[in-house]
């Protein structure tokens, strides 16, 4: 397999950076194609525990090139401190370019993400406060800035002004102090400067690696169900972490996507608000998130905790066309009382198996369950299937029952060592 994706197949945070740093060390090429800042990929290795946010998680390898592919949202402050941080535990020998059309990520987006959640009182959507949405509004309305924008002086000027022309009418409504120019212009021509070294035509870069049948691995942030397209809206992030937004993300063309890797947790995790059909409180929630260490890699929020949803689980399976999954955490679930999957919803009496497209209806949904044995052993040293307890086993040989797919791969611990290959 050439060109692999790996993919959230939940609502985030399913492990994704652990899998990508694990499969990246038989890559050439690792690629991040949507989202920004608002991911949080934690990376263990030799005792040392990283957590990346835009930066691709190849950046270990001096051989592995990095690409943030133009589908990406990027604040270059928070990049560059990012790097920065890099170098200060000696992450300093990288290859890393950036898209030229990449969408840069500004301090008046950051304001608006906040000022919009404000104005939704309670109904907001729980965003990371990064700015993430603003700045995809901005691409599609065509005043957004570009990463390649940044070396041209009298273009950004242009482009600049044109945006703060309307951003700043929309500070204003939101009783905001309005953004000058002078200090925007000088502060992002810096970071041009400071990127200037990353930034070229990355799809270019891409599809001459595809000619060269280099191994190249995508990297999707957040997970489908939070898809602006297929995921629970409104309650989602503002670009597609699906599969099939590789090739717009990135510029290369959906045929040569060879294999899609789906990350899923042995339960289920949201952070922010929405609809959460299977989600626990009490002590069993208290146990999966303490055991999981489920908080925010970026914003430290306790992460919801619920049963494993079979019926989000195989929409996003199928929406991604994934072709093999990776059950994460699985070691979490050692020791739990009660053990139980959702193969079904309850809609207005009525046992349905897909996601309904509003959030009324999907409110209304009551999971529908079946119990599993659970079992007491500690699994963390496992290095072979053969060698997990027996429930454990036919736990996962449920999933794969109830979803269609295969599993090839199973962490049983943080580390790059702690992962069974099927
Ligand atoms: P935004 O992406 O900051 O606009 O946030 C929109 C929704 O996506 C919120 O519910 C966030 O909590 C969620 N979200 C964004 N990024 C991540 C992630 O990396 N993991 C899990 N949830 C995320």
């Amino acid at each position: 397999m050439s060109r692999l994706v790996v993919v959230g197949v939940q609502w985030g945070d399913e492990g994704k950076g652990k899998m990508t740093d694990y499969l990246a060390q038989n890559s050439d090429v690792v690629v991040r194609y949507q989202g920004g800042n608002n991911a949080g990929h934690t990376i263990t290795f030799n005792g040392q525990k990283y957590a990346l946010q835009s930066i691709p998680s190849g950046i270990f390898n001096p051989k592995i090139k990095n690409v943030m592919a133009n589908g990406m949202v990027v604040n270059p402050k928070a990049a560059l401190a990012e790097l920065e941080k890099l170098n200060t535990v000696g992450i300093r020998d990288y290859q890393l370019f950036v898209s030229d059309r990449a969408a840069v990520i500004m301090p008046y987006h950051i304001a608006l993400d906040g000022a919009y959640e404000s104005a939704k009182g309670k109904k907001m959507i729980g965003t990371t406060k990064k700015g993430i949405g603003p700045a995809y509004a901005d691409k599609y309305n065509r005043i957004g800035i570009r990463m390649g924008d940044l070396l041209d002086k009298e273009y950004f000027a242009e482009r600049l002004n044109d945006a703060l022309a309307v951003k700043n009418l929309e500070l204003k409504m939101f009783g905001l102090p309005e953004m000058e120019f002078e200090p925007l212009f000088e502060e992002y021509l810096a970071y041009g400067r400071a990127f200037k070294k990353y930034i070229c035509d990355t799809a270019n870069l891409l599809n001459n690696e595809v000619q060269k049948n280099s191994k190249i691995l995508f990297e999707g942030a957040q997970g489908v169900m939070l898809c602006i397209e297929h995921g629970t809206y409104p309650f989602v992030t503002s670009s597609s972490p699906s599969a099939i937004s590789v090739p717009l993300g990135t510029g290369i063309p959906p045929k040569y996507i060879d294999h899609a890797l789906g990350i899923c947790k042995a339960y289920n995790t949201r952070v922010g608000a929405g609809p959460f059909p299977t989600e626990l409180e009490g002590d069993l929630a208290h146990y999966i998130r303490e055991r999981g260490h489920e908080y925010g890699t970026v914003t430290g929020r306790p992460r919801r905790v619920g049963y494993l949803d079979m019926v989000a689980l195989r929409h996003a399976c199928r929406i991604s066309g994934i072709d093999s999954l990776a059950i994460m955490l699985f070691d979490v679930l050692s020791c739990v009382k009660e053990l139980k999957i959702c193969t079904h919803y309850e809609l207005d009496g009525e046992k349905i198996d897909c996601i309904p497209s509003t959030l009324s209806a999907y409110q209304r949904c009551k999971p529908m369950y079946i119990d599993m044995p659970t079992w007491n052993e500690e699994i963390t040293e496992v290095k072979k299937y053969a060698d997990l307890p027996e429930n454990a086993k036919l736990y996962l040989q449920k999933i794969e029952e109830l979803v269609g797919v295969k599993i090839s791969h199973v962490s049983v611990g943080p580390d790059r060592t702690q992962t069974i290959e099927i």
